[in-house]
């Protein structure tokens, strides 16, 4: 192999060694190649576009620098690390080097490459993992700290992994948020200092930002076109992503479980997995890195993720805490009568003592209450079947309320720091169960074993989850300890999701968390789907669903057609662009259809009917973002295409009006460019066929051309509003 050793200053560190051991990981969209010489730092070398042969060797002519490909702190000049520790003796340093590099098949079909490195001079190890997947582009990576010493270490920094950036004309792509507004999407240059996303909720740790960021390496993001990488951490409690652009040529992204209050004793013998960070690149712009991960989701992170989700109506919008038999019957024959599949009962429905008529009281009592429900959770199972649908409830297990049968008996099972009465949260009582202890973790799988053991029919589940980790403090940890809580945790979390999934595989359960609080890696591989948020009106679901669409996929995004006005916002929306931007989604409704008119109805029939020959396309397809809503363009519009290129949905959603309005006309993508399509509209509700209903056109037309969509729907004077919308069909002749 033809090395040149070279020595750079500042962040470069390292000279080319003279026989580097490369390892090459490759997809089918992408190589990473490291260099991993047994004695010295492992190295990064390189992550982009796929290579060959030919063009590994010749990458130590390329004048590449050479970074750590994990920077440990101590010995180098004081940069951003991804590991710091503490040694018995005090010794705050690490340098690590590699001992040797083993590969290995996983249960999912993936290869998984460890290099094993341990300190020069101290028993301390650190695996970096990397795998990759014969189906998917995507890499993931992560990092066992080892203790091999016979004293406790301390990890006082522990990332999951780090890439460097070439700087150049780098954008950043992150989401941001809050309640009822989650993953709006924000697009920077990066510019020289620190950007750092992080999490402190606990729980909810895509309630504000979100653990996921695209980086467009060839100036302003594109959808179709540029270089991009991709980067998911897969954890769900509390996260740090670090961009450091410093005085090298690179943006130094770092990304790994937010250590602030939660450093890690590493006893003697013990070892330290961090979540993995999933990465992926693409030379097809933005788009083509959602749609990586898209598929990496749905085949290997996301429950039964290529399989197709029912159409439900959730209780929560239609009736808040007002459950009773009669009103569930009607919604269940409602759902059933609109081609529903599934009818899902929301909070309210449990509490003997207490019962749960507001958020004060009774989480953790999952009794149903008699008085509400007479003949109990059976005779709606039942009700739903001779309905001939499904049904679903709702549950917050990780929870309980001061005022509760569960709180009177067992105090001590909620987190709380020693000696201080806990801050309570929503409701002015609720209070966050300590899952590092394993009592609360048999409580939570007894809560979910028990409903679905007495009543199998149940046939999902909505899992919620409405507070913060406050009160920092574990009645069950050790005061030495008490900094562990977060990571017992989810420890305690997984043992519980391990074992419902494995008794229970089939059941399909949503994760939500004060709406969108819970839509990441970490918790999806249980969990089919997730609320994207509990704001259902429609204009600001294109924003959320937009942003949400850069790492998720649609088979996991809860999206409901919801009442008018909206609860949220208050804004009036007609129901043919409420039905439009919620059939872009995991289709469901979150309303009482006791107060939709006959014509809303039929309307809901309709688009029901229609989103069932489509949902294949929507929920297994590949996404095309084609016009955002970010753009100031006034609209928005998006299309997915089944990978064999036979049919594809086309989404056009005007986002703002006025009058004698200029609006673009949108290019399709995807297409096979040499095949015909016909153009069938869904969801009509005017009084004439559009120009091009039922017409045929090449792929290439519609890409270089789209179709000129009118900016208003041709209905009757009276029924006129300032919003329209279109979906298209697109059938391959
Ligand atoms: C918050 C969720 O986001 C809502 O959809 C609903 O389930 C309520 N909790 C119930 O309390």
């Amino acid at each position: 192999m033809n090395c040149k050793p070279i020595l750079f200053a500042a962040v470069a560190l390292a000279a080319i060694p003279a026989s580097a051991e490369k390892i090459h990981i490759s997809t089918s969209e992408a190589s990473m190649v490291l260099d991993a010489e047994a004695g010295r730092p492992l190295h990064f070398v390189y992550f982009g576009a796929p290579l060959g042969t030919a063009d590994v060797e010749a990458l130590d002519n390329s004048g590449s620098r050479y970074l750590k490909a994990y920077p440990v702190y101590g010995l180098e000049a004081a940069r951003e690390t991804a590991m710091s520790v503490t040694h018995p003796d005090g010794n705050m340093t690490l340098d690590p080097v590699v001992r040797s590099v083993e590969t290995s098949k996983d249960a999912d079909g993936a290869t998984v490459i460890t290099v094993r490195m341990t300190d020069r001079v101290y028993p301390f190890g650190i695996n970096v993992n990397y795998r990759t997947y014969p189906d998917a582009g995507v890499i993931e990576t992560w990092v066992d700290a080892v203790n091999n010493g016979k004293k406790d270490v301390e990890l006082r920094e522990f990332a999951s992994g780090y890439l460097p950036v070439r700087s150049g004309d780098v954008y950043l792509t992150s989401f941001y948020g809050s309640w009822a507004n989650e993953a709006r999407m924000e697009e920077e240059p990066l510019t020289h200092g620190m950007k750092i996303i992080k999490n402190k909720d606990g729980l909810r740790n895509t309630h504000t930002a979100h653990p996921e960021v695209m980086f467009s390496l060839d100036g302003r993001p594109r959808e179709n076109e540029g270089r991009v990488i991709g980067a998911a951490l897969e954890y769900p409690g509390n996260y740090r992503l670090r961009i450091d652009t410093d005085d090298s040529d690179y943006h130094h992204f770092f990304a790994g479980i937010n250590e602030d209050n939660s450093a890690y004793t590493l006893a003697k013998g013990e070892t330290f997995t961090t979540p993995a960070l999933a990465l992926a690149y693409s030379q097809e712009g933005k788009g083509g890195v959602s749609r990586q991960f898209h598929n990496w989701a749905r085949r290997h992170r996301l429950a039964h993720g290529t399989e197709t989700r029912k159409i439900l109506l959730n209780s929560w919008e239609g009736v808040y805490f007002d459950i009773n038999e009669q009103g569930m019957h009607a919604m269940i024959d409602d759902i059933a009568s609109m081609g529903g599949e599934l009818f899902v009962m929301d909070d309210g429905w449990f509490g003997v003592k207490y019962p749960r008529n507001n958020d004060s009281s009774s989480l953790g009592d999952w009794t149903v209450d008699t008085r509400k429900l007479p003949k109990g959770i059976g005779n709606l199972v039942d009700k739903a079947r001779s309905a001939g649908i499904d049904f679903g409830i709702w549950i917050e297990p990780e929870m309980t309320n001061s005022v509760s049968e569960l709180y009177e008996a067992h105090p001590e099972y909620i987190i709380k720091p020693s000696n201080r009465e806990p801050v309570q949260g929503r409701g002015g009582t609720q209070l966050v169960l300590d899952l590092a202890n394993p009592k609360v973790q048999e409580l939570v799988f007894e809560v979910v074993d028990t409903l679905l053991t007495k009543y199998p029919g149940i046939d999902y589940i909505k899992w919620d989850s409405n507070a913060p980790v406050m009160n920092h403090g574990s009645q069950y940890l050790p005061a030495n300890r008490q900094s562990h809580l977060q990571h017992e945790y989810w420890r305690g979390f997984s043992k519980v999701m391990d074992r419902i999934r494995a008794k229970y595989p089939d059941v399909t359960i949503q994760a939500c968390a004060s709406g969108g609080g819970r839509a990441n890696y970490g918790i999806l591989p249980w969990f089919d789907e997730f609320w994207v948020s509990d704001n259902t009106d429609a204009l600001q679901r294109v924003f959320m669903q937009w942003g949400t669409s850069h790492f998720f996929p649609a088979v996991a995004m809860g999206s409901h057609i919801s009442a008018t006005p909206n609860h949220q916002t208050f804004r009036t929306i007609p129901m043919k662009f409420r039905i439009d931007v919620a059939m872009s989604g995991r289709l469901g409704m979150e309303i009482q259809p006791k107060n939709m008119t006959d014509e809303e109805k039929a309307m809901c029939r309709g688009a029901i009917a229609q989103y069932k020959e489509i949902r294949p396309v929507v929920q297994q397809g590949d996404l095309y973002r084609l016009l955002s809503p970010y753009d100031g363009k006034g609209l928005a519009s998006l299309m997915y295409v089944t990978p064999g290129k036979e049919q594809a949905v086309f989404y056009w959603w005007k986002i703002e009006t006025f009058a004698d309005q200029h609006l673009p006309r949108v290019p399709m993508a995807g297409l096979d460019p040499d095949a015909l399509y016909t153009v069938t509209e869904l969801n009509r509700v005017d009084n004439t066929p559009l120009p091009f209903e039922g017409k045929t056109f090449t792929g290439r037309y519609l890409m270089d051309n789209g179709l000129e969509i009118p900016y208003t729907n041709n209905v009757d004077y009276h029924k006129r509003t300032d919003y329209s919308s279109r979906v298209l069909r697109l059938d391959r002749k």
